[in-house]
């Protein structure tokens, strides 16, 4: 059985674009590939967290990880601290990652470009802890969203670096990205990812939302004065992406969903496509409550970390033993 690999940073709540390009695939793929899914809490403080928000988000993201439907018979879940090999495994990718490398990265450019101070350093290396997060598993596919994309192209460039340096090491991994849904836009600003830090809140739908506030956002979504349902993702990208997040769970394709609301007008639309979300956010809902309760999070973390940790510390002593950063007595 082939092995995936992919992780979420909680930095604030899961969003339902983390559920569509992420989540939802990892839990399509746990019957036919080997997954380990993990809470990457080590990137979340790549910037400054309330220690209690951040608590909070990492508990809330594993319950939600469950309630999607992630079942820990079948995939590794853990959290990515109690698996020290990450960490160790990160310093010694960067010794093998040139500052051109990072500097290309867009998350870090976007961020410089627009004259962001105090961005910490922990920021700037961030891709090769990502590397070695896949790498310590010889993951041969990463399911992610279209903007981690250039992450595990990164990633792959290491890992095909470090085999030619020291010898065949590392798997060379995959990014798998989805066709419908892997990358979700912002519900008030389509120009823009849907993302954990919008700040106005209203472009982002959380998975905790209650559903009449996540009716209330797509009602309200940013559309364009057509007035007419088309798939145009250029001109009416307002209305693509609710299509879009309508056909990634509804399964039907996005052909389908505009010819049905053609000539009706947006609030048709919108209400279908709200219909969809919240019927979507109810059954998560429910689910992450029985979680909460049932206090199963501990044991199923410290189960996948034990399992996460024999295949990872195997990894990290073939590493050091290519670099030569062991004596040998
Ligand atoms: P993060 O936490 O930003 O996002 C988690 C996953 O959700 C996807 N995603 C989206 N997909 C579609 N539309 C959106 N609006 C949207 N927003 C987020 C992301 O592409 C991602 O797949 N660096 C990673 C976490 C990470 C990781 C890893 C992933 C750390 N180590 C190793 C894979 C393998 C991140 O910040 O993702």
């Amino acid at each position: 059985m082939k092995r995936m690999l992919s992780g979420i940073k909680p930095t604030g709540q899961l969003t339902l674009g983390n559920y569509i390009g992420a989540l939802r695939n990892f839990v399509n793929y746990q019957d036919d590939y080997e997954m380990i899914v993990f809470i990457a809490n080590l990137h979340c403080i790549t910037e400054y967290q309330d220690p209690a928000d951040l608590r909070k988000n990492l508990t809330d993201a594993v319950a939600l990880y469950l309630a999607c439907g992630l079942d820990p018979d079948k995939a590794t879940i853990f959290l990515q601290t109690d698996v020290h090999a990450h960490a160790e495994l990160g310093y010694i990718l960067a010794c093998n990652t040139y500052l051109g490398e990072l500097n290309r990265m867009t998350q870090f450019k976007d961020k410089s470009a627009k004259g962001e101070k105090n961005m910490t350093a922990g920021l700037y290396t961030y891709p090769c802890l990502m590397a070695a997060d896949i790498l310590l598993y010889n993951a041969n596919y990463v399911p992610v969203g279209e903007d981690q994309k250039q992450h595990v192209e990164l990633t792959r460039d290491i890992a095909q670096r470090f085999n030619n340096r020291y010898g065949e090491t590392f798997v060379v991994p995959e990014p798998l990205i989805a066709k419908v849904g892997a990358r979700i836009m912002s519900l008030s600003d389509p120009s823009k990812k849907m993302s954990k830090s919008d700040e106005a809140n209203k472009g982002c739908i959380y998975l905790l939302d209650d559903p009449k506030t996540a009716r209330k956002k797509i009602m309200s979504a940013v559309t364009d004065s057509f007035a007419d349902v088309k798939l145009d993702k250029e001109n009416q990208p307002g209305l693509y992406n609710l299509i879009e997040i309508a056909s990634a769970l509804s399964g039907r394709s996005m052909e389908e969903i505009a010819d049905e609301f053609a000539g009706q007008g947006y609030g048709k639309l919108k209400g279908y496509v709200a219909d969809v979300v919240c019927s979507e956010l109810e059954k998560i809902q429910s689910r992450y409550n029985e979680i909460i309760e049932s206090r199963q999070i501990e044991k199923i973390l410290s189960e996948g970390s034990a399992k996460a940790a024999a295949i990872a510390d195997e990894t990290l002593a073939r590493v050091k033993n290519k670099i030569g950063l062991e004596i040998k007595y």
